[in-house]
């Protein structure tokens, strides 16, 4: 495996390869390796980039304590058949303050994340974008786990007619049902026992709706609730329709999204579930 940190070094390696690639931030886990598997299965060769990107972090957010794991991050790809890490310092992906930048469209990037993090999918857009056009891939691998995120990005391929296939991979999750992130690093002991509950109250939701609940706002209200109860600080509970991520409607499938806080570490998961009955 090969480590490379600058524009040039990496267009020559990989000159019309039609690689597979996996973006991160590193402090790598399960969930981003199997990406990596997975993507190793739809292309060669297999390109990951760990970068720490500023621009989708506020100022009050964790961009300088965010877990730099590098030498650990390697290994791990190593083992999961990744052939080349693009690991960038912040000037040669940023060399000069980014005055262009990539605005996705309101209403799919101003609610939910967008809503709590302002200016989030605009930080994420404009790397991505630019990380596509160093890596030029063929295909490319984003965890459901950040369901607006992966719909963002496909949007932005799809509008941009960038010739990428975007792949989605499955959350990965601990026995508990936690869903894996760098932030459950955050967490105390206690907190950690207390995390799989935002997954069960997804679990909750999705029942309910299962069972024939069509009441979305009493639902998502139900959750918030309970999640409060708990002593979390509940962003948003909100059921959506997969498509676009608009208000339910009957006969379309769903996806239950949260985040909360949990102390002072913000956890975020969601769960597709089926569709309202019509
Ligand atoms: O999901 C992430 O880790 C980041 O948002 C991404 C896609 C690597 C862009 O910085």
């Amino acid at each position: 495996m090969r480590v490379i940190q600058t524009l040039p070094e990496l267009r020559q390696a990989l000159q019309a390869s039609g690689c597979a690639f996996v973006p991160t931030m590193g402090n790598l886990h399960e969930g981003h390796l199997s990406l990596v598997r997975q993507a190793g299965a739809l292309s060669q060769p297999v390109v990951a980039s760990i970068f720490v990107n500023r621009l989708q972090f506020a100022p009050h957010e964790d961009f300088d304590t965010y877990p730099r794991t590098f030498d650990r991050d390697c290994t791990l790809l190593r083992e999961a058949g990744c052939d080349i890490v693009f690991a960038p310092p912040e000037r040669e992906l940023y060399p000069e303050p980014q005055g262009y930048t990539v605005q996705p469209p309101a209403g799919l990037a101003d609610v939910l994340e967008g809503h709590f993090r302002p200016g989030f999918f605009n930080g994420v857009c404009t790397v991505v974008l630019k990380l596509f056009n160093a890596v030029q891939p063929a295909v490319a691998v984003f965890g459901k786990k950040d369901y607006q995120q992966l719909m963002v990005v496909r949007g932005m391929v799809r509008q941009l007619a960038l010739p990428i296939r975007i792949e989605a991979g499955e959350t990965c999750r601990a026995d508990d049902g936690l869903a894996l992130s760098s932030r459950n690093g955050y967490l105390s002991a206690a907190e950690r026992a207390e995390a799989p509950a935002l997954a069960r109250t997804l679990r909750e939701v999705a029942a309910h709706l299962h069972a024939g609940a069509t009441d979305c706002a009493a639902l998502e209200a139900q959750a918030m609730h309970t999640l409060a109860q708990r002593g979390w600080a509940p962003d948003y509970v909100a059921v959506r329709r997969q498509r676009d991520l608009g208000e339910p409607v009957p006969a379309e499938p769903l996806v239950v999204l949260a985040a909360a806080r949990l102390g002072t570490t913000r956890l975020i998961d969601n769960l597709e579930c089926m569709p309202m009955a019509g």
